[in-house]
């Protein structure tokens, strides 16, 4: 277990214990705050869409095509820090990660 810390969509943080070996949706899912992650994480409904927080943005690997293309569909898309949490494994060196729930769309 490492920390994973969840901004919430009023803006609270909650650091919580985050799944080792499995993708940030994984944590996201299981606690709740509003990540619906319908698809089960295919890379196909974006209800997993978060910002992570700019410091972080560098040391997570970059998106792929699908994800790519899913997120600049959506009307929330930020360039610089959205991620479907899905493609995200979530690793140690990952521990203190910070992302913040998109708005639901
Ligand atoms: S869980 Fe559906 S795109 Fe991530």
């Amino acid at each position: 277990m490492a920390e994973l810390v969840i901004v919430d969509r009023d803006g609270k943080e909650h650091p919580v214990e985050g799944r080792l070996g499995v993708s940030v949706m994984e944590t996201l899912r299981e606690v709740d705050f509003g990540v619906a992650a319908i698809c089960g994480g295919m890379c196909s409904c974006a209800t997993c869409h978060v910002y992570v927080d700019e410091a972080w943005v560098e040391r997570l690997p970059p998106r792929q095509g699908d994800e790519q293309e899913l997120l600049q569909e959506l009307g929330s898309f930020r360039p610089a820090t959205s991620r479907l949490s899905c493609q995200v494994p979530f690793t140690e060196a990952l521990a203190g990660l910070k992302v913040a729930v998109a708005p639901d769309e």
